[in-house]
């Protein structure tokens, strides 16, 4: 044991535990993921590992994403940027269900199984049940040699390097960014502008600079969570874009410090969910800078009324009296918003677990992958 101590105090490299260091790797892990795969002159990105050629890129009719847990959330989040890159249908589905709703499986849609581990059980049977009903199916995983980047043959691996910690955090935002890749490819080569795709690419290329500008506002982070961690229960907010990023908020949440959270898209809280709200309900509302910010504003208002204490995380510049507490984090295109917004978050999930003493790598009851039903 104290050979395996001392190999676990190496691959810490001074960070307390993984998740906090697979947080802190983040910039680096995208950097990884985005090494030569940018192209400037087309504006474009390759991805090798997918096997596809132009025309064939050009015969997608849609795009459904399949993963479980967080991966299921960053599915949902490939789904936007394909939307609204590609301009292609696009959706995401929990693979966990797929294989039992016997699925209208259509030969002109990609189907992308996502992820880290690549052993998930759950997401390995659905690739096997679109296959065997003939869908076009790629992998996106962070895993080289396991069993689901096997089974799909192709894909986008995802260049994170190892993750430990059983919370997700690196795998996920490289998987978002190979979706913004992909969804660049498939736009290029249908009618996304060269102007817009340049405008990708410069974003994607400052994302590793941004995120460790969030991650120095790190002890600001914590302090809030201190103040909160009390909290038997938690809302995460948000819509259309930031929708993903709350129930990733939530789910991390959850899974690290045992506090409950539960995600609303905020144009549904008058329809249940308001009545929840009071002095003893924080919730985290997640306020990108885009045409909806007067809604989210709004909300934070009506939140407020009702005496709810709010947590903004924005990239807007929110006067700091428009919530209780505002984390700002820095743009470098709209469409990659979700991708800086869910980094305070992890760190509020994080700094939370701290506060309540629980063991932040190894929640009870997780495993890092799930390879049982
Ligand atoms: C993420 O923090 C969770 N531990 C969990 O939801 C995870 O994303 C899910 O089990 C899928 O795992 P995978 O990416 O290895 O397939």
């Amino acid at each position: 044991t104290t050979i395996d101590m001392v190999a676990e105090d190496y691959a810490l490299g001074g960070f307390p535990d993984f998740m906090r260091k697979e947080i802190a790797e983040q910039g680096e892990a995208v950097r990884r993921a985005l090494r030569g795969r940018l192209d400037d002159r087309f504006a474009t990105a390759h991805l090798g590992g997918l096997n596809m050629d132009a025309r064939e890129l050009r015969s997608i009719s849609k795009v459904v994403f399949l993963g479980c847990g967080s991966a299921y959330y960053a599915g949902q989040l490939g789904a936007q940027l394909i939307e609204e890159l590609a301009r292609i249908p696009a959706t995401a589905e929990p693979a966990s269900e797929f294989r039992y709703r016997n699925p209208v499986v259509d030969p002109d849609a990609l189907y992308v199984a996502i992820s880290q581990s690549g052993e998930t059980l759950d997401t390995l049977a659905a690739v096997q049940e679109l296959q065997r009903k003939g869908g076009r199916v790629i992998g996106a995983v962070n895993a080289v040699g396991s069993a689901i980047a096997r089974q799909c043959g192709a894909g986008v691996f995802l260049h994170a390097g190892p993750e430990i910690s059983v919370a997700s955090t690196k795998a996920l935002t490289n998987m978002t960014v190979s979706f913004t890749m992909l969804g660049l490819l498939l736009g290029r080569v249908r009618d996304l502008s060269a102007a817009d795709g340049h405008r990708i690419v410069d974003g994607l290329r400052a994302l590793p600079g941004a995120i460790d500008q969030v991650l120095t506002d790190e002890d600001a982070i914590s302090e809030i969570a201190h103040r909160y961690a009390k909290a038997r229960s938690m809302f995460f907010i948000g819509r259309v874009r930031a929708w993903p990023v709350a129930r990733e908020g939530a789910q991390k949440l959850k899974e690290v410090s045992y506090v409950h959270a539960e995600a609303y898209q905020a144009s549904e809280l008058k329809h249940g969910p308001l009545a929840l709200i009071d002095q003893e309900m924080p919730s985290v509302v997640i306020v990108p800078d885009d045409e909806l910010l007067a809604k989210n504003l709004s909300t934070i208002e009506q939140i407020k009324a009702r005496g709810g204490p709010v947590i903004a995380v924005t990239n807007a510049d929110l006067p700091a009296d428009a919530a209780d507490e505002v984390i700002r984090v820095p743009r470098v295109a709209p469409e990659l918003d979700p991708m800086l917004l869910t980094i305070p978050l992890q760190l509020l999930a994080y700094h939370t677990a701290i506060a309540l003493g629980r063991d932040v790598d190894k929640p009870r009851n997780l495993a890092k992958s799930v390879t049982v039903e």
